[in-house]
């Protein structure tokens, strides 16, 4: 009799099963980071030292950078090289620091999308419009041109033309002259799409001067009005212009640069002008506000694949993951801008709260080398900080209060796997539910695998207007043993809305913490049972788990 109620059960939990994932990624709840943090102080004295040793190479004598790492917060460290070799005919700035500017190139096009986006919200128009209900006469522009940049195109096998024609402004003017709106329209009537919509994406510069002038036909005003008064003044992004600034600010390198550009109706795909600082504020209210400007869609999440395997376009985000820094998927919301001689990078690492942004002024070489000698290092102790504070929040043992109940819960920060907070023991009332018929069926087929059961947070309290009662998730993930690895092995859709016992999720974990965040009681809902966190245990565990971490990643 026992065992068919079972069977019924298992009937109902099979279907969640089908798809178990061997690399639930967790979201932890976001570290507490603050630049006076040891580990962090280490690991950014070794970033600086490696960015020393990078510059140190001749062929960056020409060129300057400024690196800023910030978490949700506060700025946590910066670092700024003024190139050797200047250029002497003109005057920038003498020695750059966190308020020296640079072009930020293709990086504009993130503030032409937020204007966009909180149009949206404002009603203005909507993300689903037609972009004709704003521009009639729907245009496009050519931008690199080779017929402006190679002295003898039969060198390279091409044609000799000439520039008959072709409009003539930017490029085609030799940069005397920027392109209005009415160049592009004479010029682009008879373009075809690329693409046909919703195929296929892929890079375009076209596309934001489009949205620039969007903006300008809904809000009425210029589009350099527009993100001065709604974005750079609000995130008090004071050195952030599209004029160009006074060159006593500027990072000026030696050499062909676009400094004195003046991008007319493109400034919209990159006309501005910002210091390291100024993006640092500007990345602080991104990684707060990402999912609360319009309803319609959380920011920072992917739109469409791009070319590989671990490349996803968003708005107007290049998204990376990668599972080689750690040995989990790691998430980059980036966005990279180039014009001759200023090269860019904002980095955006959700899962950490953490933003990173590398203005470099002269070589494209230097800016990919700092951006590996910044981010890999980075992360690797930031995942180990937040590591510790999981487990110094919410690992070690809770027992039930009452004598009389054979109830206990282990939990632990998983130091070698690197899964967060998985669950080590549960005893329910004398039984071991682990080992119990309940969890070996919601496994089904892998049942004989090997398995841990991993703790999610919902990022959702049971009281919300007081923040109290932090929801999370047990889910039940399998071990990678390394010996059959079968190509669908990597599939990972998993289903943390499990079933429910007596009208309670079976899986839901509620911890009731103190003022400083620390757990120190947790309610398994569907047992119906809350138990209280011994003290003492969870240090000891803390301390071997620094050791491990240590010797894994040489903090
Ligand atoms: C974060 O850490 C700092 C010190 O590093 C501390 O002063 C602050 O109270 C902490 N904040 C929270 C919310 O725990
Ligand atoms: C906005 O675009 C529409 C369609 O092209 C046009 O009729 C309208 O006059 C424009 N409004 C502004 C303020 O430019
Ligand atoms: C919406 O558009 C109107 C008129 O075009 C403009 O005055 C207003 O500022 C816009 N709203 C926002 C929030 O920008
Ligand atoms: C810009 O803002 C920062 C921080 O609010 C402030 O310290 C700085 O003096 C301001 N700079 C200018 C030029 O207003
Ligand atoms: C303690 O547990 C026992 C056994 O489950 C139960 O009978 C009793 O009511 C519980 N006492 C309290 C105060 O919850
Ligand atoms: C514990 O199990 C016993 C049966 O073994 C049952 O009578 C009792 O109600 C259970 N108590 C709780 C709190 O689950
Ligand atoms: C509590 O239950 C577990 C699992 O059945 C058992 O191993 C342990 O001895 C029990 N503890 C006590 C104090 O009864």
């Amino acid at each position: 009799m026992r065992f068919s109620i079972l069977s019924i059960f298992l009937v109902h939990i099979t279907p969640a099963a089908v798809a178990p994932c061997y690399d639930s990624s967790p979201v932890y709840p976001l570290p507490n980071l603050s630049h006076d943090i040891p580990e962090l102080q280490d690991v950014f004295d070794s970033i600086g030292a490696s960015l020393k040793q990078i510059v140190s190479d001749k062929a960056f004598d020409t060129s300057s950078f400024s690196v800023e790492v910030t978490s949700s917060q506060e700025t946590l460290w910066s670092s700024h090289h003024t190139a050797s070799e200047r250029d002497n005919s003109r005057v920038g700035a003498e020695t750059i620091d966190g308020r020296s500017v640079y072009r930020i190139a293709s990086i504009t096009k993130v503030f032409t999308v937020l204007g966009v986006l909180q149009q949206h919200a404002a009603g203005n128009l909507s993300l689903d419009d037609a972009i004709t209900n704003y521009i009639e006469d729907l245009i496009a522009l050519a931008q690199s041109d080779l017929i402006n940049g190679l002295p003898n195109p039969t060198i390279v096998g091409l044609p000799p033309l000439p520039k008959k024609g072709l409009i003539h402004c930017y490029e085609y003017s030799g940069y005397h002259k920027p392109c209005t709106e009415k160049d592009m329209l004479d010029f682009i009537k008879g373009e075809l799409p690329l693409f046909a919509p919703n195929q296929q994406s892929t890079y375009s510069n076209v596309a934001f001067n489009l949205l620039g002038l969007v903006l300008e036909n809904v809000t009425g005003i210029s589009y350099t009005d527009y993100v001065t008064s709604a974005i750079f003044k609000p995130t008090s992004m004071n050195s952030t212009t599209l004029e160009k600034p006074n060159d006593k600010f500027a990072v000026l390198p030696k050499g062909k640069n676009y400094w004195d550009v003046e991008e007319g109706v493109q400034r919209p795909t990159g006309g501005i002008y910002a210091s390291s600082s100024d993006m640092s504020r500007f990345l602080r209210y991104v990684l707060t506000q990402y999912n609360g400007i319009t309803s319609a869609l959380n920011w920072i999440n992917p739109l469409s694949f791009a070319a590989g395997g671990n490349s996803f376009y968003g708005m107007p985000w290049e998204i990376f993951r990668s599972s080689r820094i750690l040995d989990r998927p790691t998430t980059f919301i980036t966005k990279g801008g180039g014009v001759p001689g200023y090269f860019s990078y904002i980095i955006l690492i959700p899962e950490y709260g953490l933003g990173v942004t590398i203005l470099v002024g002269g070589e494209l070489k230097l800016l990919k080398q700092i951006r590996e000698a910044v981010t890999v290092p980075l992360l690797r102790a930031v995942d180990y900080v937040t590591m510790s504070q999981l487990a110094e929040r919410y690992s070690g043992v809770y027992v039930s209060g009452n004598g009389s109940l054979n109830s206990s819960l282990t939990l632990a920060v998983d130091p070698d796997s690197r899964h967060g907070l998985v669950v080590r023991e549960f005893i329910s009332n004398g039984t071991d539910v682990l080992s119990s018929l309940l969890l070996r069926l919601a496994l089904g087929d892998d049942a004989d695998k090997s398995w841990r059961v991993q703790l999610i947070p919902t990022l959702l309290y049971r009281d919300e207007l007081a923040q109290k009662g932090e929801l999370w998730r047990m889910l039940v993930v399998l071990d990678r043993t390394g010996s059959e690895h079968g190509i669908w092995d990597d599939f990972c859709n998993t289903d943390v809305d499990q079933p429910r016992y007596a009208g309670k999720p079976l899986n839901e974990i509620v911890f009731w913490g103190n003022k400083e965040g620390h757990a120190v009681e947790a309610e398994l809902s569907a047992f119906r049972v809350k138990l209280q966190r011994k003290p003492t245990v969870q240090q000891a565990g803390l301390k071997a788990q620094k050791t491990l971490e240590n010797t894994n990643h040489q903090i």
